[in-house]
């Protein structure tokens, strides 16, 4: 068998992640290598650190991306606050809520589910009877933009919530990131991970993360946490303050250059021009949808701009049509997962793929293939 260096076709990628990574960002991630304790890289994670704690609107010190793509951001959270024996409250609208309850129970603790329908928001009135029937409760875990259903939940709420009733705040914001308001110190947030893939348009692979000064006391609490490569207390020997750094495993160095270029990139544009960029595109694709009959499946006022969850029309196969679109447009959007499965199409608008050519591109190519 002879084997040839791998060349990816041209794909616009609108569907629910990774989106495009820009030229620039690609670029970035060509520079050459250097060491991942070499002071001008050590400069690098320190102007990351910054432009995160930007992005994600906070001042935590313990702000840092880790080295691993959203999962391990989600599981980096569970695993140094979830103590064996703790409650949880896990809010579940969709497939990643699902997940946050796998990684309650793998801490050993008790996962104290609030359901809500798939393309719902999470119902903060559940939220709170489930605090008030459970005040043992140490935290409230929820997803702030369902990708698996295109909703979003109101964190301001739900963090407040939480306060309220003494528990810490775990938020996944892997979608939300860059594409909505994320804003980690005015919603109270405790433990909030995010992902590169999506609205910022990085490559795979790395999830920032930011723990507020109460979540950082509850790791150190907690105690020593059952994964080593996760524990907050030995990776932030590498990436804490200043000169005193120590390796404990080798940074994604060329991934970090692509984040930097790809904060530095949303910073410039600035993150409201950035949100309002996500909504009018998104108001552009739900006119062109609306035209072609075709609807959303999550109320108006819980849409993600970001990932537009719509019904597939009868009689229209789900597969075939995707296939067509990629094959012949070139152009990827995303299945339904779970329950959505072959009924719903999800059409990311996200970072870089949220443009008004990518749009127009979109509705003429599925246009043609709905014909
Ligand atoms: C809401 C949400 N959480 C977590 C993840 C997991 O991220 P990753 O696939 O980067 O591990 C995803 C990925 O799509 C997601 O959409």
């Amino acid at each position: 068998m002879t084997f040839r260096a791998f060349h990816p076709p041209l794909r616009t990628l609108m569907g629910p992640g990774p989106s495009d990574v820009p030229p620039q960002i690609l670029e970035a991630l060509g520079r050459p290598t250097i060491g991942h304790l070499d002071p001008r890289f050590i400069d690098l994670m320190d102007e990351v650190k910054t432009l995160l704690q930007y992005v994600m609107q906070t001042e935590n010190s313990l702000t840092m991306p880790i080295s691993a793509p959203g999962s391990a951001g989600m599981e980096a959270c569970f695993v140094n606050l979830v103590q064996p024996g703790d409650k949880v409250i896990v809010c579940q609208n969709g497939v990643f809520g699902g997940r946050m309850k796998e990684n309650v129970e793998r801490c050993g603790g008790t996962a104290i589910l609030v359901e809500d329908e798939w393309g719902h928001p999470v119902d903060p009135e559940k939220v709170e009877a489930a605090l008030r029937a459970n005040p043992q409760a140490s935290f409230v875990a929820f997803v702030h933009a369902e990708t698996s259903t295109g909703a979003r939940s109101d964190a301001q709420t739900l963090c407040r919530m939480a306060r309220d009733h003494g528990c810490l705040s775990i938020v996944d914001t892997v979608t939300s990131l860059g594409g909505i308001e994320v804003s980690v110190d005015d919603w109270g947030a405790d433990a909030v991970y995010s992902g590169t893939q999506k609205c910022l348009s990085c490559v795979p692979g790395i999830s920032p993360i930011t723990f507020s000064p109460r979540a950082v006391e509850a790791t150190r609490a907690r105690g020593r946490a059952q994964s080593w490569f996760m524990d907050l207390d030995l990776v932030t020997g590498y990436w804490g303050a200043g000169a005193q750094r120590t390796y404990h495993h080798t940074a994604p160095v060329n991934a970090l250059y692509a984040l930097h270029e790809s904060l530095l990139m949303l910073q410039q544009e600035g993150l409201e021009n950035a949100w309002a960029r996500h909504r009018s595109n998104h108001e552009l694709l739900a006119a062109g949808l609306a035209k072609l009959g075709i609807d959303f499946i999550v109320a108006e006022e819980w849409r993600l701009p970001q990932l537009n969850a719509v019904r597939i029309p009868q009689g229209v196969d789900d597969a075939a049509t995707r296939n067509r679109l990629l094959l012949d447009f070139g152009l990827e959007i995303g299945a339904g997962l779970g329950p959505l499965a072959g009924t719903v199409w999800r059409i990311g608008l996200m970072g870089n793929s949220c443009n008004e050519g990518n749009v127009e591109a979109c509705l003429e190519a599925l246009g043609r293939v709905l014909e």
